[in-house]
């Protein structure tokens, strides 16, 4: 048995979906309970089922593969494991469509094929909606499919809750074993207790919240929405910094210090991204809107957002005088630290500017590098190392925190526009190198 194993406690859980979020629900398996992964993508259920992980994200792998050797993780395209569960998680993406509204067309898919097994289950399972899903989602559009295709009553013959994830890549492990609260959105008295159930396997300190599954929808939404307005809010903060020559993170230091304010979340940067944040705020605005309001708070949260990462580009243009044909080190593609995940990325945005203003781009990633050649093909050069990205540049721009970026200096011969202020500045003066980032007070 894997350590933390709760015996007797043992339940079945299957999860539909194998991204981000399906995957680290299988660190269910730690604790003792059995875990299948539903997926479509034979290669993805192979290399689970290998105990590989699909994706990185650190201590994934080792989790699959104490898994998989115990027999505790399994993955398969067979929908007939519904039946046998206690638990099927919807773990599906919700992406955005054309005009920022969220696409529910995989909520849809994945709660009719549940349906199909509920029908013949001969026993009570509860369904969680654990995407990200517009308020009422649960109630109005997985509840009526589940009860139509299985002509069974929720909270009688099925179980039916909302349970948001607030995982992060990069600590996705950590934040799933760890979570800051379980938030689990019921109607029913009998699906409540057998999550409890399940969740009792993680500290009995962790709060568990009880709402209606639309309350639980929109506290994912909120949540989201209100940490990728901290992020706009200190970024167009730096940008006033700048102009008045205040260091921008003295100031996010200080006004952190108060505890209605807090330290997290007040880095200024490139702006944000990710398959979240962006598409969260955009879903929240559209959904909003369709009930009448028009939230000019969330629009500003993107507007903001989206002209950030240009600004390292003007940085960057005034550090060599104008970007035609200049040769430019992009350090970093992924969105963030520790992940390889390019979705809405501000690398993108920034290479794409630099390609527009007429530069030459050498991009390097320590994991995104296979995601960048599926966006730019050969619109750019990619370095093997941060050595080849930096050699002959006429400037660099950081783009990612990857620590392997914080000792570049002794390679770098040129300016260095830093999105994510990652070098001692003084290092760099005593060498000799103009470096410049977003909201500092002292740029170059
Ligand atoms: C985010 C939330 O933090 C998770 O709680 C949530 O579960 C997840 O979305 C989700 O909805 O699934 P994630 O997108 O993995 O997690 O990444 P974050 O660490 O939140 O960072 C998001 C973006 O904000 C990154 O681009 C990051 O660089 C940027 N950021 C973050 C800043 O620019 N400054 C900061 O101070 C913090």
């Amino acid at each position: 048995m894997l350590s933390g194993a709760v015996e007797g406690e043992k339940m079945r859980v299957s999860v539909v979906g194998t991204g981000y979020v399906g995957l680290t629900v299988a660190c269910f398996a730690k604790f003792g309970h059995d875990v299948t992964l539903l997926g479509r993508d034979r290669k993805k259920i192979g290399m689970i089922n290998s105990g590989r992980s699909p994706i990185y994200e650190p201590g994934l792998d080792e989790i699959l593969k104490l898994g998989v050797d115990s027999g505790k993780i399994k993955a398969t395209d067979d929908y007939n494991v519904v039946k046998k569960s206690d638990v099927v998680f919807i773990c599906v993406g919700t992406p955005s469509n054309e005009d920022g509204s969220i696409d529910l067309s995989q909520i849809k898919t994945s709660s009719t094929q549940i349906a199909e097994q509920l029908k013949t289950a001969g026993h009570f399972i509860v369904v969680v909606v654990k995407s990200t899903v517009v308020p009422k989602t649960t109630a109005c559009v997985v509840k009526p499919i589940l009860e139509e295709i299985s002509g069974k009553k929720c909270g009688a013959d099925f179980g039916l809750s909302m349970n948001p994830e607030f995982l992060k890549e990069g600590t996705g492990v950590e934040d799933f074993i760890h979570p800051d609260k379980i938030v689990l959105g019921v109607f029913d008295e009998k699906s409540y207790k057998i999550l409890e159930k399940l969740y009792s396997c993680l500290d009995s300190k962790i709060p568990r919240v009880r709402t209606d599954p639309t309350t639980a929808e929109m506290i994912k939404y909120v949540q989201n929405s209100a940490l990728a307005s901290r992020v706009s809010f200190i970024n167009e903060m730096a940008n006033i910094c700048e102009k008045f020559s205040v260091d921008v993170n003295d100031v996010a230091y200080a006004i952190g210090l108060d505890s209605r304010i807090g330290p997290k979340f007040l880095k200024a940067g490139p702006g944000f991204g990710g398959s979240c944040f962006p598409k969260d705020v955009k879903a929240l605005l559209s959904a909003a809107r369709t009930v009448g309001e028009n939230p000019s708070m969330l629009e500003t949260i993107l507007d903001v957002n989206a002209r950030q990462p240009r600004r390292l580009v003007d940085m960057a243009e005034r550090a060599v005088g104008g970007l035609k044909n200049k040769s430019i080190a992009v350090l970093g593609l992924a969105f963030k630290a520790n992940t390889d995940d390019m979705r809405e990325s501000p690398a993108i945005i920034v290479i794409k500017d630099l390609l527009g203003r007429g530069a030459k781009v050498r991009a390097y990633d320590p994991k995104a590098m296979e995601n960048a050649k599926e966006i730019f093909s050969d619109s750019i050069e990619y370095a093997k190392n941060k050595e080849e990205c930096l050699r002959d540049a006429d400037v660099c721009i950081i783009t990612t925190e990857w620590d392997e970026f914080r000792n570049i200096l002794p390679y770098v011969k040129c300016p260095i526009v830093d999105g994510r202020r990652i070098i001692n500045p003084e290092e760099a003066r005593n060498r000799g190198i103009t470096y410049m980032g977003i909201g500092w007070k002292d740029n170059g």
